[in-house]
């Protein structure tokens, strides 16, 4: 785990398969607090998060997200909710439709980062039921909206680092469209500096993937053990009590 940004944001994927492994709320806090620090139009920080450590309710949400099955093994969700009155009333329509969009936005990117920082697996789901949200919630219609749910936890698999569109596509310069597809021969300092970062994440990605490699074949040679359950470790050391205890009054 890298505490540089760049890094975090390089190696950081969506995560949609979580391991039973049990998740300390210290660092639901932590990811927690990296969404409330984020930017928000005039500060105005409209934007609650409603924690679901309930396993069941997390579970029924697979029903009204498309059956997404990341909510099969998550042991936690975060709906972010926007204050969409509030912001109303600061900015009119603007504050309404763009405005809070736009700050849980940047809180639930402050999460995903903070997440990843901490060794978590998060991912942004943004296909579900508002309607069916906000009712098994409680979220007041109209005033608040669920915005995006956070599923976080350990992830139960490595993900490979992804494809990335050359910078050239997307960069423009001075006019919507103007691409410098040369940018040494205008800016060269920045052209330098520009190349080296480039090139210091491709590094980093392809040392990644090369790790990754070397570690699936490691596998397929010795097979790791399966990992332990801590649940149905916990239920053995409850039944083995139970029967201890049964054999101790028949004793008596
Ligand atoms: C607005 C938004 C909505 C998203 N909704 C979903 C979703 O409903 N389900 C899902 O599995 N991923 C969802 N994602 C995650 C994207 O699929 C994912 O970020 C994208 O494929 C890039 O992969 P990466 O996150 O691993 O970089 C969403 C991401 C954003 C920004």
């Amino acid at each position: 785990m890298s505490s540089d940004i760049f890094a975090v944001m390089a190696d950081r994927r969506s995560c949609k398969r979580f391991s039973p492994q049990p998740l300390e709320m210290d660092k639901v806090l932590q990811v927690i607090q990296a969404g409330h620090l984020a930017p928000s139009a005039g500060n105005l920080q409209n934007w609650s998060f409603l924690v679901i450590t309930d396993i069941e309710k997390v579970r029924e949400l697979y029903h009204h997200t498309l059956d997404q099955e990341a909510f099969l093994t998550a042991p936690m969700a975060i709906v972010v909710c926007g204050d969409v009155d509030y912001a109303h009333k600061m900015y009119g329509m603007r504050g309404k439709r763009l405005y809070t969009i736009q700050n849980c936005a940047a809180a639930m990117e402050n999460m995903l980062l903070a997440a990843h920082a901490l060794g978590l697996g998060a991912v942004w789901i943004g296909a579900f039921d508002e309607d069916k949200v906000s009712g098994m919630f409680g979220i007041p219609n109209e005033a608040h909206r669920p915005q995006a749910i956070l599923l976080i936890g350990y992830p139960d698999y490595e993900v490979e680092p992804k494809s990335i569109r050359p910078i050239q596509e997307v960069v423009y310069f001075n006019s919507f469209g103007n691409k410098v597809l040369r940018p040494h021969l205008i800016f060269y300092d920045w052209a330098t500096e520009w190349r080296n970062q480039a090139q210091k994440v491709r590094q980093h990605l392809s040392a990644r993937k090369e790790a990754i490699v070397a570690r699936k074949a490691e596998e397929e040679k010795h097979p790791p053990k399966p990992r332990e359950n801590p649940l149905v470790k916990a239920k053995e050391q409850i039944r083995s009590a139970v029967e201890k205890l049964k054999k101790e009054q028949y004793r008596k």
